[in-house]
């Protein structure tokens, strides 16, 4: 188990993360919170590439900061920026992130054919990276996080750049990796995790707002979420929250506590409450 007890991280005088608590079992985690609110920080911090300034982060009871090379190894990480060599094949690229491991040549060469496979590039595993799509290389860097069979899988906004069906294959693969780890991803789209993380992670204000599950976190406004055709009058309390365009024309989602005339209530979905919780441009 991987806890994060009162985690605060200063940037100098700015305070990016105040007192953060938070457990993690097996399963998917969603880090969902707007640009700037700390999801990179709080990634960082767990896999050593930055320190908290108070607080501490253990894994099964031990300081990971103590732990050191035991920690890192049992850890997979995809930075948000991604750095890899264009003239690479996915193949070499592995090979030189397994000899970064200290993983020999042997154990390294079937894993590396195995992880390619299980990521969809194993017709093009020797060819140069080069050409490849955003999809292709966030898949490679999936794979790299993978080399060592981690405990913690943890990928910073591993989606960026993804088209429809890149985003689907994704998600699959997200969750015949997550059967006996925990995996941590964070972004700041809604649709990405609302079906693939078993629970949530919101940071609001530089703090953990929520860690739940996507249905608990929905339910919160049940009952509270109407859809209105565009131009209706609201009521002072009353917050639209978005546009769409329904079959009979333009529609809004609001939040109201007291149903507007003629509004039909709607199920809430992530996204609802995503613009709820960060309604006022908080991070
Ligand atoms: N090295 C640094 N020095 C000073 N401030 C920093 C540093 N790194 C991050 N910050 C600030 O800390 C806050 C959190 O940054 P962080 O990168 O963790 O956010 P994020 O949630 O990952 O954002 P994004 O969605 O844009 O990736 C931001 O206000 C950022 O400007
Ligand atoms: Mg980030």
């Amino acid at each position: 188990m991987l806890s994060v007890e009162n985690v605060t991280k200063k940037y100098g005088s700015f305070t990016a993360l105040e007192d953060i608590s938070l457990t993690f079992e097996r399963g998917v985690y969603g880090l969902l919170a707007p640009n700037g609110a700390g999801k990179t920080t709080l990634i960082k911090m767990l896999v050593t590439l930055l320190f908290p300034t108070g607080g501490v982060i253990r894994w099964d009871g031990r300081d990971i900061l103590s732990m050191g090379g035991d920690w890192r190894g049992m850890v997979g990480y995809l930075p948000q920026q991604f750095g890899y060599y264009k003239s690479c094949s996915p193949r070499s690229f592995m090979a030189y992130m397994a000899a970064l491991q200290c993983m020999d040549r042997k154990t390294a060469r079937p894993r590396i054919d195995q992880l390619l496979d299980l990521v969809g590039l194993s017709d093009v595993r020797d060819r140069k990276m080069r050409a490849f799509s955003g999809g292709m290389l966030q898949r490679v860097g999936i794979a790299q996080a993978m080399l060592t069979d981690p405990a913690v899988l943890i990928l910073d906004e591993p989606t960026a750049g993804l088209d429809p069906k890149e985003r689907v294959r994704f998600r699959n693969l997200i969750h015949s990796l997550a059967s006996d780890r925990i995996v941590i991803l964070s972004t700041h789209i809604v649709s990405d995790i609302e079906t693939i993380a078993d629970r949530i992670v919101l940071l609001r204000d530089h703090k953990l707002y929520a860690c739940d599950s996507p249905a608990s976190i929905c339910r919160q406004l049940a009952g509270k979420i109407y859809a209105v055709p565009a131009g209706t009058s609201l009521g002072p309390g009353d917050l639209p929250l978005s546009e769409y365009q329904g079959e009979a024309g333009a529609m809004v989602r609001v939040f109201s506590e007291a149903p507007p005339a003629g509004a039909a209530a709607v199920t809430p979905g992530l996204e609802d409450a995503f613009l709820y919780i960060y309604r006022d441009g908080q991070t």
